[in-house]
């Protein structure tokens, strides 16, 4: 499908094959959202391995929860807001199967021409399409999607509600969403310790990769990240009828999951 306003990116789509699209549409950034799309677009090329490193290989585990959580079943069309490399949209991909299809939005190029990359190499036989767009606009018309996904996205935008109005707006109703994100810990002893791993290890371990200073954001956007009970109340807000939110890992992360 061609959404309005969307052109072809000529990043390697010549090499695709016709259901493999990547599409830019034109998006106002506010500056807040400019340095987070150039922290993901420089890390981009280490992205998947340091998450295995730091994550000991559990970010599968939650991002497959997620998927389960947001009740996509096979011939759906789903959305993955925030789809970085595409971890998340393969596993929809999985679960919405060939007759479906998943639409990937990300505002970082290098992360989308990652995702792009992979799903030639490893599922060649799914449906996708790859969209260069901020999620606080979307360039899809309402009630398009039977379900979606975002994970480790809310926390990076700039304004949450506008966003998860915006993910209202574009699922069909009865769509169910699932949102992954790390947390701060509520526990102090887990917050002592979330806050040691992060100065002690993340940053040292992006260091090894030359990108600690772009991992040193997810100390900072923790703090500003709202907790279990605030995303709740702010998704009721927009006119998500169901919201319940699950903490996983200690509180150390959490699904989101939200019915229209
Ligand atoms: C931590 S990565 C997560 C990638 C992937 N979902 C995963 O779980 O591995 C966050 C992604 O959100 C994207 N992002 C952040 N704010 C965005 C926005 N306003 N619009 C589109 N993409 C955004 C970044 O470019 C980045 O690729």
């Amino acid at each position: 499908m061609v959404y309005h306003h969307s052109r072809r990116y000529s990043v390697g789509v010549h090499t695709l094959p016709p259901h493999y699209t990547l599409t830019p549409f034109p998006t106002q950034t506010q500056s807040n959202d400019s340095n987070v799309k150039d922290i993901f677009g420089r890390i981009a090329p280490v992205y998947d391995e340091l998450n295995f490193w730091l994550s000991w290989g559990q970010h599968g585990v939650w991002k497959q929860m997620t998927v389960d959580w947001s009740l996509a079943k096979s011939g759906n069309l789903c959305l993955d807001l925030c789809c970085g490399s595409g971890d998340l949209s393969f596993l929809l991909a999985e679960a919405v199967g060939r007759k479906g299809k998943v639409v990937g939005v990300d505002f970082a190029a290098p992360q989308l021409e990652k995702a792009v990359e992979r799903a030639r190499l490893y599922y060649p036989s799914f449906h996708f399409d790859w969209i260069e767009a901020d999620v606080l606009s979307l360039p899809f018309p309402s009630e398009h999607f039977d379900g979606a996904t975002m994970g480790y996205g809310l926390r990076n935008v700039s304004n949450i509600p506008k966003s998860l109005t915006e993910l209202w707006r574009v699922l069909k109703p009865g769509a169910t969403v699932a949102i992954l994100d790390m947390h701060r810990a509520i526990n102090p002893y887990v917050y002592g310790l979330q806050q040691w791993y992060l100065a002690n290890v993340v940053v040292p371990v992006a260091h090894q990769f030359n990108v600690a200073a772009e991992y040193s954001y997810i100390a900072p956007s923790l703090e500003r990240f709202p907790q279990g009970k605030e995303q709740v109340s702010i998704a009721k807000q927009v006119g998500f009828h169901r919201a319940v939110h699950y903490s996983m890992a200690g509180g150390t992360m959490g699904v989101l999951v939200l019915g229209k």
